[in-house]
């Protein structure tokens, strides 16, 4: 019996086998059966009812003569009233045969029903749901749509995942730990939630945006390896794949190097999808630097199942005269462009483009079919003959292939034509759905610089290891002992090598500009462990939530979630976050500070 599966119920009142169990080996035997009414059809003499439970539907048919009373009781069930039901198992009709249901031969000829409990109407119906219900409302009546064989199936297969995940690595010891949830800040570059403290007014704790440090105590403490199905708190902006909260497999180990974490990581990747039924692993999985990728791709999470690569344009353009792209050359920027191949768009299309690209923050985009050995394209007389023949030649752009040019500052161009390429490849149909690239990215930079707050960050977090040889009075060239896992364009779990030098994370803290002081506060407990013989050691945090989503092919990480929050972080189904009492607050020594008219 796999995980998941059910046993047989033991006997009692109210049932002894499952209403998806009822098959045609059971024709001639005797059952009782409970659930949810599904439907109910009244041929005036007989009366069928499709009878609902987590594994399947069975049909029962109630005859007056078999039992008047389960025929009287029978009139009055409405959909999702309760009931348990006994009967005899009976071959249906060669054409009332539903092929579509595993129980389909077969119905239950009614001898007795009990009516267990009655539902109001239900504000969507359950059977043959389809999409036509808003989000909503199946938020709001959750329990309800948690009744539908497709969230039914999500959770299910959610289970499956986690327990693939603790059986594998239960075998390969490690340690299920728990660790707090009132805590301090962990810094993963979110807005922390925070929770006030009663017993020391004015103080807060904050909720664990993983649980990162303790982890690494935990190597501290000796415990070697340590895994965590752990549910994170970040206050960020929630989309189609985040969540306020959500869930990681969290693990880490000791005196480990990024291979061995690496390779653990591709076998257990293998042993899940094996056990789920996703897609096969071959170790060792790709690689790609992030430069790389960057390069290629525009983004450190590349879609690999198709081409359309970014291309540096700059070498073709150095001399123009094109005034857009020459002052951005000069002014250190950088000029890149897709060829989408042989397409023929509209203009109003085209326009859509340029949009597009604007929305995604870029001043403008040029966009060009190759005619010929120039271009058709609103721009080509801005350019030389020589210019549009080496931006061909770099594009690879045969006769009637769509080119799409952006140029700005590094960072703008490769997020610009990363997303439009994504567009473009769905625009196109150019990604096979049933294809599965799974990559390693490695080679990150150890920090990137914030033009606005005019400082470094860290790119993964301040506890990721700087590969051998860094300079720390250069950050900006240093590179991380990190590596992100990338399934079909979505990062699904990322780790590093973590510091295990108290002298080198006082660099790295310095680096980020976290003075020794501050450092000391709010880090202070960590730096003094790493003083206390620290092993060297790293890890790696999956989102579950997206691991699941993806694997049940689900438009948001919210339907593989039994109870989500909204786009604005509500949940609607016990109205959180909600007002509090004034003696409660005062007892918190909170003070509520009325929002003025002009909102903050
Ligand atoms: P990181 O911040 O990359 O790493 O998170 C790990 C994985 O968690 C998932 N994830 C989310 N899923 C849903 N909603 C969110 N708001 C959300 N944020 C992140 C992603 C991501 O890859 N402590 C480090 C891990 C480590 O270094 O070991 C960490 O949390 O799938
Ligand atoms: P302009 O001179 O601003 O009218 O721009 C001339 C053409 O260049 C138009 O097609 C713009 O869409 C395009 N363009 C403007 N800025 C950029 C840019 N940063 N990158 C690519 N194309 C641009």
């Amino acid at each position: 019996m796999s995980v998941g599966e059910l046993p047989d119920p033991a006997a009692n009142g109210y049932r002894d086998t499952w209403c998806g169990r009822v098959l045609p080996e059971r024709v001639e035997d005797e059952v009782r059966v409970a659930g949810w009414v599904n439907r109910r059809r009244d041929h005036g003499g007989l009366i069928f009812i499709d009878l609902r439970d987590r594994t399947g539907v069975v049909q029962l048919v109630f005859h007056p003569d078999r039992s008047a009373a389960a025929f009287e009781l029978a009139h009055k069930l409405r959909p999702e009233d309760v009931l348990s039901a006994s009967g005899k198992v009976v071959r249906r009709d060669a054409e009332t045969v539903n092929p579509a249901l595993p129980t389909g031969e077969v119905e239950i000829a009614v001898g007795a029903a009990d009516l267990l409990a009655d539902s109001e109407t239900p504000p969507f119906q359950i059977e043959g749901y389809a999409d036509e219900v808003g989000e909503d409302t199946r938020l709001r009546y959750r329990y309800l749509d948690l009744r539908r064989e497709q969230m039914r199936e999500a959770l299910l297969l959610r289970h499956r995942v986690t327990a693939a995940m603790r059986e594998f690595l239960g075998a390969e010891g490690f340690v299920d730990v728990e660790t707090p949830v009132l805590t301090r800040s962990t810094p993963e570059g979110a807005r922390d939630f925070l929770v006030p403290s009663r017993q020391q007014q004015g103080s807060f704790y904050a909720l664990p945006q993983s649980p990162q440090l303790f982890k690494q105590l935990l190597m501290v403490s000796g415990f070697e390896r340590y895994f965590q199905i752990a549910r994170c708190f970040r206050d960020e902006a929630t989309r189609a794949d985040r969540q306020p909260e959500f869930t990681q497999l969290d693990v880490e180990m000791s005196f480990v190097e990024a291979d061995d974490v690496i390779a653990l990581n591709e076998r257990m990747l293998a042993h899940v999808f094996a056990a789920v039924g996703g897609p096969t692993i071959e170790a060792p999985m790709q690689r790609m630097a992030y430069a790389e990728s960057m390069e290629r791709f525009g983004t450190d999470r590349p879609d690999l199942r198709f081409g359309l690569e970014l291309v540096d344009l700059g070498a073709a353009l150095a001399g123009t005269e094109f005034k857009v792209f020459k002052s951005v050359l000069d002014g250190g920027g950088s000029i890149r462009g897709i060829n989408a191949g042989k397409r023929e768009v509209p203009r109003s299309e085209l326009d859509g483009f340029i949009s597009r690209a604007q929305e995604l923050g870029a001043k403008g985009l040029v966009w060009a079919f190759r005619e010929g050995d120039g271009w058709r394209s609103p721009t080509a007389k801005f350019l030389s003959e020589a210019e549009l023949a080496e931006l061909n030649r770099l594009l690879g752009a045969e006769e009637g292939d769509l080119l799409l040019l952006v140029a700005d500052k590094r960072p703008v161009t490769d997020a610009v034509l990363g997303q439009m390429r994504l567009d473009l490849g769905e625009r196109f149909g150019l990604v096979d759905e049933a294809e599965n690239r799974l990559v390693w990215i490695v080679d990150f930079p150890l920090f990137a610089y914030d033009e606005v707050e005019k400082r470094f960050d860290a790119v993964h977090h301040p506890f990721t290891a700087p590969q051998e040889g860094w300079d720390p009075s250069d950050p900006g060239s240093a590179l991380s002992q990190a590596y992100d896992v990338v399934w079909n364009g979505q990062e699904l779990g990322g780790g590093s090598i973590r510091i295990h030098s108290a002298a080198v994370q006082q660099q790295v803290f310095a680096a980020l500009g976290i003075d020794a002081e501050t450092a000391e506060a709010r880090f202070g407990f960590l730096l003094e462990a790493l003083r206390f013989g620290a092993p060297p050691h790293g890890g790696i945090a999956y989102g579950i939530d997206r691991f699941v989503q993806r694997l049940a092919g689900a438009e948001t990480i919210r339907d593989v979630i039994a109870f989500p929050k909204t786009a604005s972080g509500f949940d609607l189904l016990t109205g959180a976050p909600a007002p509090v009492d004034e003696p409660q607050l005062r007892e918190l020594g909170v003070a509520i500070h009325k929002r003025g008219k002009a909102g903050h």
